[in-house]
């Protein structure tokens, strides 16, 4: 039976695989950018390394890690510390693109993340990211890290989190809401938020 336990360093290799696998709106996006590791040096490394605290992992029964979700409890400041310092340390072996090329995008968007509004951080203070690959998938356990998760920040006092998932990902869309989030706009069906404090 395989187990959620603590992200620990060691495990970002399989982050990355795991980011890279599931990133085309949940399905496997290898060869989708000029370097299959972007992915997970923007959207599951960074919260590792800022967060470990608020990173678990799903282990299989050989001891191979197969999901994982990731968090910031503070998301302006984390997109701050991204923007500041994460970003510079990884932008001098990635150069910003010069051409419009499609498989540039998703660095394109690391070069601008920051600025952007962050329309839900106020309510919903902290954001996650989690990803099973599909061995996993459709067995609980991404409602079991959701679980696991929403402990450890209650335990830290976090009042919400939010995440934005993609409208091309019926998946995401189906999950978010059988595990206690709700939709947060009409004018973003992605966009879904779990308060976790009992003031109202
Ligand atoms: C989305 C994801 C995290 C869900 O985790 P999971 O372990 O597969 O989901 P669970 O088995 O815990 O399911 C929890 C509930 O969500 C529902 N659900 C999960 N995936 C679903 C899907 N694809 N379609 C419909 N319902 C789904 C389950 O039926 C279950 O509902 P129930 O408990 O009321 O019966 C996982 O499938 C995944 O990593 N997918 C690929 C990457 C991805 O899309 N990540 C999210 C990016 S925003």
């Amino acid at each position: 039976m395989p187990r959620i336990r603590p992200f620990a360093p060691g495990d970002e290799p399989a982050l990355t695989e795991i980011c890279l696998r599931t990133a085309d709106f949940g399905a496997d996006a290898t060869g989708m950018l000029t370097d299959d590791a972007i992915w997970a040096e923007i959207f599951a490394l960074p919260y590792a390394a800022r967060h470990p605290d608020l990173a678990f992992v799903v282990e299989t029964d050989d001891g191979r890690v197969a999901g994982y979700v990731v968090c910031a409890p503070d998301t302006r400041a984390f997109e701050q510390w991204f923007r500041d310092e994460w970003w510079p340390s990884i932008a001098a072996r990635r150069p910003r693109p010069e051409s419009d090329d499609d498989r540039d995008a998703i660095l394109r968007y690391a070069y601008e993340r920051g600025a952007e509004p962050m329309p839900f951080a106020d309510e919903y203070p902290a954001h996650l990211h989690i990803d099973l690959l599909p061995e996993l998938q459709g067995q609980g356990w991404g409602r079991r890290l959701i679980d696991a998760l929403v402990e450890a920040l209650r335990e830290r006092g976090v009042e919400g989190v939010h995440l934005t998932a993609s409208v091309e990902n019926a998946g995401a869309l189906a999950f978010y809401p059988r595990v206690g989030f709700a939709p947060l706009s009409p004018d973003d069906p992605g966009a879904f938020g779990m308060r976790l404090s009992t003031r109202p």
